[in-house]
């Protein structure tokens, strides 16, 4: 893992707009993986603001609300057209988000597996982190080799999302997500976490054991992680100062 820890939030997401820049500056027709959130709202407006061409671009996004329809203003569908794909020349048809209105969820959700698979899997996966370390919507116990599927929110994650729904009423009790397995395949994750809430979240899925209590955890399993931090994240960090000199001594070749 890579742990970059900068002042202020807005350091860390032009850390991470740079990598995302690179990869498709790179590679033109990229899969990117998105998520949703307040965490990578600061991470879209600077992809908008750098006016890059994401013509070929193809997206999958990690989650959705099961029963609510795309038009929904707490949907993920609407959040992502909302904040990024209406800014950008992505084609609509390389825009993928699961299905929260499918009728058999288990064949919705293999369709979406196979999807990823035939756009040559993800390239790179935006993430954020729950206060309960889920990644998409994998909350704690989650099998570490998951693939998408629906998952049941934890009380803390429909408490924590109740802000969006007007109250904890509204939340939807249950989502479609990417398994944790899926995410694992993609060939760069990027996980972002910002304000003194995430830092003990932060702390458990880099320095923590790798268990299913804290799905972020099996983040450490995975061979090419960068973790956007700013300083409040990161505050629970036991090696704080090393990812730091890591970060200050970084070879030419490797920055970004
Ligand atoms: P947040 O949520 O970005 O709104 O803090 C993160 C998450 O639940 O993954």
């Amino acid at each position: 893992m890579e742990i970059i820890i900068q002042p202020e939030a807005e350091a860390a997401t032009a850390v991470a707009a740079r990598l995302i820049r690179r990869l498709l500056l790179e590679k033109p027709a990229a899969v990117l993986g998105l998520a949703t959130g307040g965490t990578p709202l600061r991470l879209y407006r600077a992809l908008v603001a750098m006016k890059l061409d994401w013509r070929r671009v193809t997206t999958f996004n990690l989650d959705e609300y099961a029963g609510l329809p795309p038009e929904h203003p707490q949907s993920y569908h609407r959040f992502m057209w909302e904040n990024l794909f209406r800014h950008v020349n992505l084609a609509k048809k390389n825009v993928h988000l699961p299905d929260g209105l499918a009728k058999d969820i288990p064949a919705s959700c293999a369709e979406y597996e196979r999807r990823i698979r035939a756009a040559g899997g993800i390239d790179l996966q935006v993430l954020g982190l729950g206060t309960d370390g889920h990644i998409g919507f994998n909350e704690p116990t989650s099998s570490l080799a998951s693939r998408t599927r629906i998952k049941t929110l934890t009380p803390r994650t429909r408490r924590d999302n109740a802000r969006y729904f007007g109250g904890e009423t509204g939340v939807p009790h249950h989502v479609i997500t990417m398994g944790i397995g899926t995410i694992l395949e993609a060939r760069t994750c990027l996980l972002l976490a910002f304000g003194a809430k995430k830092a003990r979240a932060v702390a458990a899925a880099v320095e923590g054991p790798v268990t299913s209590l804290h799905p972020a955890s099996m983040l450490q399993m995975h061979p090419e992680v960068k973790v956007c931090l700013d300083e409040p994240a990161a505050a629970r960090l036991k090696k704080a100062d090393y990812y730091r000199w890591v970060y200050a001594h970084k070879p030419a070749w490797q920055q970004f």
